[in-house]
């Protein structure tokens, strides 16, 4: 990759610079100053202890805005939730022991610590320490932990240290951390080649004609599902009940009302597709008859609803599945993971995701959900309270490592 192409890939791109307490902590200024040349927008959060190398000050100058240091400062946003929100990318640097210390083991006591807690963007760490801290075994054992759970951990470089020493423990080179950063958010494909079928959104079931049983979907967890897939190189299509959503770009969209309708489409495309995500919300029963006139009040009693199953999609398509990774959704109000580990036999399912769906902040219409992915192999993926945009991301990441274990194949699912 040339450098040109490296450069662009910054353009308009959020990173959050954090600078730790390391006599390193100067060269951070430099690696700002290549950060926002290459067209990034830097956001500096510093430790107290980077507070004694660098001031605050310099990279306020440099970067155009303010740099966060303390986690109990009066701001009118909780900066250690809206720095990670919003970034793109992380980068610590230089990383001194004791951070990355706090980072594996998940203490936050200060704002850099505590960001890393809510963050899911990309997190790239370069430490800079004397030699012999770098290679002693409680370092390098925090430094395993961070890379297993997904880090970037840019060696240090050996060269002359501070204490006079000839060792490894230099901070990565700026260009060295560029490129891991831009590498980092270099776009996923991994569902390039795959066709993904992606239900959303409520269904509606006609009492009369102006009358109709639903429910509160508001199709956002279904569509952040097809703009991801999309994103990650997937032919998408949506089927969508009635919902007041843009449609996203690049996807086929389907448009339908009843149950009886989402069957059909979802149908139609099923043996085209290779995964198929049901998050819809579907109706389980709708009026048995539909009256031709608009129900009247009268001298009678209010009318009695007689209803009568709509049809089982997901169970539906299980029966007459090949090799499609089917995944469905659990929306429950009380005993989630029983409730959705029975959905998951009974529907025949690869994966279900079961959202307890009275969570304050998650659940139907809002931008955010909390749920347990679980697997019909028994594994269980806890997801806290996050952006469906990012939640779509972890299912599909999920999807990604399901072991393919359809037709008789055991190996580990590649979607890609
Ligand atoms: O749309 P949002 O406002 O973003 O909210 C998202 C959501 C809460 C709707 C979503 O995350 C969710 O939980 N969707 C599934 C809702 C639901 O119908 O759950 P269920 O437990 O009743 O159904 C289990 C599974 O069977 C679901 O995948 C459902 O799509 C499917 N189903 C249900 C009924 C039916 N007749 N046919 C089906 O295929």
């Amino acid at each position: 990759m040339d450098g040109d192409r490296q450069s662009r890939l910054l353009i308009g791109k959020r990173v959050a610079l954090g600078v730790t307490g390391s006599i390193a902590a100067y060269k951070a200024v430099s690696l700002l100053r290549a950060l926002t040349k290459a067209g990034a927008s830097v956001s500096v959060v510093m430790t107290k202890a980077a507070t004694k190398f660098v001031t605050p000050m310099t990279f306020e100058v440099l970067s155009g805005q303010a740099v966060t240091t303390d986690l109990f400062e009066a701001h009118h946003e909780m900066k250690h939730l809206s720095i990670p929100e919003q970034a793109d990318a992380i980068v610590v640097a230089p990383a001194t022991a004791s951070f990355l210390a706090k980072a594996a083991v998940g203490l936050a006591d200060d704002v850099l610590s505590t960001m890393l807690l809510t963050t899911r963007c990309p997190l790239i760490i370069a430490p800079a320490m004397d030699g012999d801290m770098w290679t002693h075994p409680t370092v390098q054992e925090h430094v395993g932990t961070l890379r297993s759970r997904g880090a970037i951990i840019l060696d240090p470089e050996e060269g002359p240290l501070a204490s006079g020493q000839i060792a490894q423990g230099r901070l990565a080179g700026e260009f060295r951390i560029r490129e891991a950063v831009e590498q980092a958010l270099l776009p996923r494909l991994d569902f390039k080649g795959q066709r993904v079928l992606i239900s959303a959104g409520p269904t509606q079931e006609a009492i009369d004609p102006v009358r109709y049983i639903s429910n509160r979907s508001s199709g956002k967890m279904g569509y952040a599902l097809a703009e991801a897939a999309r994103n990650r190189g997937a032919e998408v299509t949506l089927v969508t009940g009635p919902v007041s959503l843009p449609v996203p770009a690049g996807v086929l969209v389907i448009h339908v009302t009843t149950a009886q309708e989402m069957a059909a489409a979802m149908s139609a495309h099923f043996e085209w597709s290779t995964v198929v995500v049901m998050a819809a919300a579907v109706a389980d029963f709708r009026p048995k008859e539909v009256a031709l006139h608009k129900l009247k009040k009268g001298a009678q009693a209010a009318p009695t609803l007689e209803l009568e199953p709509a049809p089982d999609i997901l169970a539906m398509l299980s029966a007459k599945r090949t090799s499609q990774i089917l995944v469905g959704f659990a929306a429950e109000t009380q005993n989630l993971l029983a409730h959705a580990q029975t959905k998951l036999v009974a529907k025949g399912l690869d994966l279900i995701v079961a959202n307890d769906v009275t969570q304050k902040g998650a659940g139907f219409g809002s931008d955010r959900n909390a749920a347990v992915i679980l697997s019909r192999t028994g594994e269980q993926q806890p997801l806290s309270l996050r952006l469906k945009s990012e939640m779509a991301h972890d299912i599909l990441s999920a999807i990604v490592q399901f072991p393919r274990t359809i037709q008789g194949t055991n190996s580990p699912t590649s979607v890609s």
